[in-house]
C-alpha cells in the first residue's frame, strides 16, 4: 500500500501508462507543467538551498544567517518565536517561558534591523515563515531594506501568510477566517504595486503533512486552499494574472520517495489545470506551482538520531526529483531540541552533495516515462481532484475547515500510521526494529533563558524613546482602515516605521476584526 492508501504492484509495465502520456505530461516549462516549471530547471541553477534557522535574539539569528550564507546556503528563511508568530510582544504577560525559543523574538523595527544586519537584502531572497503577522514581517522587511537603500522593486522573497492551513493544522492563528483572508488579499494588492517579485503566499501542505495528512490528503488540501485564495482576491476585485504568478506553494518529502515524486508532479499539473480553465489565467507564469520543499520532521527519531541523516538525503532526493524550486533538509538532531551549528551544517552539506556530486543537475525530470512514477502521477492526480471536490461539497475550503472536515480526515490518517507503528507493521529503523539497549548520550542545544527579560528591556528602552503621539495616530488611521474598506498595509507600514510594535499593531486589528475560536467537533 502506498502512504495514501493505494495499492502499489510489485510490477508496472507499458500497459501501466497513461494512453494520453504525450499531452498529459508536455514539455519542461510548458503546460501542464508535470516536468517542472522551468525549461531547463537545473540545468541552468540548482534549487534554491534555504535552511529554515532562527532561535533568541536578533543578533544571535543573524550570526547563524552569516554563517548559512558563508557555508553555501543560497536563500535565507527566517523562524520567529511563537510571541511573534501570534502577534505578541515579548513583554506581554500572555507569552511568559516562549520568548526566543522556537525561532526568533521581533517587536519592532528595531529587532528587524539586527536581524538582517550586514545582509544584502537585494541580493539574498527571503523566506519568512510567519502568517497572522505575514504582512507586519513583510512591512518591516521593506522598512529596513529602504534603510539602507533598496527599494522595494529590488527586494526578492516569500511570506507564508497562509492562514487557512492554521486553522487546519498549525494553530497559529489571530483574526476569524473572513478578516483574514481580506488581510491575505490586501497584501497582493500592496505587493503588485510596491514589492512585485514577492511571493506573497506560501500554501502550505507541509504542517497538514506533520500533522498526519496522507499525500493525497497533503496537496488536495493545500489546492483547495489555494483556490478559496485565488476566490478572495478575485472577490476584492483583483484581476488573475495580476497576483496569481507569485503565489506559491509547500510541501513535505517523506521517504517514500516514488509516490513523493508522483505527488509534486500531480500537484503543479492540476493547480495549472485550475488556474488555466477553472480561472481563466492567460499569463503562464499563473499556471506554474513553484513550490518549496522541507524533508519530513515528523520521520526524523530521537533514538540512534545519526540515521537521520540517511532519511534526509532519501527525502531530499524526492523533493529534487520532484523538481522543487526551493529546499530545506532537516538537521538530524532537530528531533531532540534547535539544531546544533555542526547539525545544521550536514544538513546543508546534504543538499550541496545532491546538487553537486550526484547527476542530477545534468538532466531534467528524470523520471517522466517511467511505468510506476507515471502511473502513480495519474492516481494520485485522480485522488486529490475527487478529495478537492468532497472539500468543496462544503460550500469552499473555509466552510470545510468550519465543519471540522480537513482535520477529521487528517486526524483519522495519524491515528492510523501510530497505530502500525505500534503493531510494529511500519518499521521505523531504531525505534520499533534495530534498538539499541542503549542509546548514546547527545548533548542539545540549549536557548538562555535569559533572553525574555533583554528583549522586555529593549521593549521599554523603545517605549520611552519614542514619539507615543505619532505611534497613537497611526495605530488609530491603521484600526480606521481596518473597520473600513482601504488596504490596511499603508496605515501599518506608518505605524511601523514610527517604532510601533508587532503586538500594538495586531492588537489594534484584534481590536477592530476580534479573535478567532474553533468550534472543536471532535
Ligand atoms: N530557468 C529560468 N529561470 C530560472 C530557472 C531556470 N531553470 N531556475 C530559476 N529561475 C529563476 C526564477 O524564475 C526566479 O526568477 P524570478 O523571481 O524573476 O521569477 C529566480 O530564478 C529564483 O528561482 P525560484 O523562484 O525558482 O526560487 P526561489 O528560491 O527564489 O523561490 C519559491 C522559490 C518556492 C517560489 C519561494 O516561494 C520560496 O523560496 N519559498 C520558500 C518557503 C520557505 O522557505 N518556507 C519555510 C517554511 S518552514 C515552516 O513552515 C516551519 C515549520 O512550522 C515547519
Amino acid at each position: 500500500m502506498s502512504e495514501s492508501g493505494f495499492p502499489i504492484k510489485p510490477v508496472y509495465d507499458a500497459g501501466d501508462l497513461p494512453g494520453d502520456l504525450a499531452s498529459k505530461l508536455g514539455e519542461p516549462g510548458e503546460y501542464p507543467y508535470t516536468r517542472g516549471v522551468y525549461r531547463t530547471m537545473y540545468t541552468a541553477r540548482p534549487w534554491t538551498m534555504r535552511q529554515y534557522a532562527g532561535f533568541g535574539t536578533a543578533a544571535e539569528s543573524n550570526a547563524r544567517y552569516h554563517q548559512l550564507l558563508a557555508a553555501g546556503t543560497t536563500g535565507l528563511s527566517v523562524a520567529f518565536d511563537l510571541p511573534t508568530q501570534m502577534g505578541y510582544d515579548s513583554d506581554d504577560p500572555m507569552v511568559h517561558g516562549e520568548v526566543g525559543k522556537v525561532g526568533v523574538a521581533i517587536d519592532s523595527i528595531d529587532d528587524m534591523r539586527l536581524l538582517f544586519d550586514g545582509i544584502p537584502l537585494d541580493r539574498v531572497s527571503t523566506s519568512m515563515t510567519i502568517n497572522a503577522p505575514g504582512s507586519v514581517l513583510l512591512l518591516l522587511y521593506q522598512l529596513v531594506a529602504e534603510e539602507s537603500r533598496v527599494p522595494g522593486a529590488a527586494l526578492n522573497g516569500t511570506i507564508q501568510n497562509d492562514i487557512l492551513k492554521e486553522y487546519i493544522a498549525r494553530g497559529t492563528y489571530i483574526y476569524p477566517p473572513k478578516p483574514s483572508l481580506r488581510l491575505v488579499a490586501d497584501t497582493f494588492a500592496y505587493c503588485r504595486k510596491e514589492i512585485p517579485k514577492w511571493n506573497t503566499i506560501s500554501i502550505s501542505g507541509y504542517h497538514m503533512a506533520e500533522a498526519g495528512a496522507t499525500p493525497v490528503q497533503e496537496i488536495a488540501f493545500t489546492l483547495a486552499n489555494g483556490v478559496e485564495y485565488v476566490r478572495a482576491a478575485l472577490a476584492a476585485g483583483l484581476a488573475v494574472d495580476d497576483f496569481a504568478p507569485r503565489l506559491s506553494f509547500f510541501f513535505v518529502a517523506r521517504t517514500t520517495l516514488l509516490e513523493e515524486v508522483a505527488k509534486f508532479r500531480a500537484a503543479r499539473r492540476i493547480w495549472a489545470r485550475l488556474m488555466r480553465v477553472e480561472f481563466g489565467a492567460q499569463d503562464p507564469k499563473s499556471w506554474m506551482l513553484r513550490f518549496h520543499t522541507q524533508t519530513a520532521g515528523v520521520q526524523l527519531t530521537a533514538q540512534q538520531p545519526e540515521v537521520n541523516l540517511v532519511r534526509v538525503a532519501v527525502q531530499g532526493l524526492g523533493a529534487v526529483l520532484g523538481g522543487t524550486q526551493s529546499l530545506h533538509t532537516n538537521s538530524f538532531d532537530e528531533a531532540i531540541a534547535l539544531p546544533t551549528a555542526k547539525a545544521a551544517r550536514l544538513a546543508l552539506r546534504t543538499q550541496q552533495v545532491l546538487a553537486y556530486e550526484t547527476d542530477l543537475t545534468s538532466t531534467v525530470d528524470p523520471f517522466a516515462g517511467s511505468y510506476v512514477v507515471e502511473s502513480m502521477t495519474d492516481t494520485i492526480e485522480a485522488e486529490t481532484v475527487a478529495l478537492m471536490d468532497r472539500v468543496f461539497a462544503y460550500g469552499s475550503s473555509v466552510e470545510a475547515i468550519e465543519a471540522g472536515f480537513q482535520k477529521r480526515e487528517i486526524e483519522t490518517s495519524a491515528y492510523r500510521v501510530a497505530q502500525e507503528i505500534d503493531s510494529g507493521e511500519r518499521v521505523v529503523v531504531g525505534v520499533n526494529r534495530f534498538t539499541l539497549a542503549e542509546e548514546e548520550p547527545y548533548e542539545p542545544l540549549r536557548v538562555d533563558p535569559a533572553i525574555e527579560a533583554a528583549q522586555a528591556a529593549r521593549l521599554s528602552d523603545l517605549r520611552q524613546a519614542r514619539d507615543s503621539a505619532a505611534v497613537e495616530r497611526a495605530l488609530s488611521d491603521l484600526r480606521t482602515a481596518a473597520a473600513g474598506t482601504e488596504n490596511v498595509l499603508y496605515p501599518m507600514k506608518e505605524a511601523l516605521r514610527a517604532r510601533g510594535t508587532v503586538g500594538e499593531v495586531c492588537g489594534a486589528l484584534r481590536e477592530v476584526w476580534g479573535v478567532y475560536r474553533p468550534t472543536d467537533r471532535f
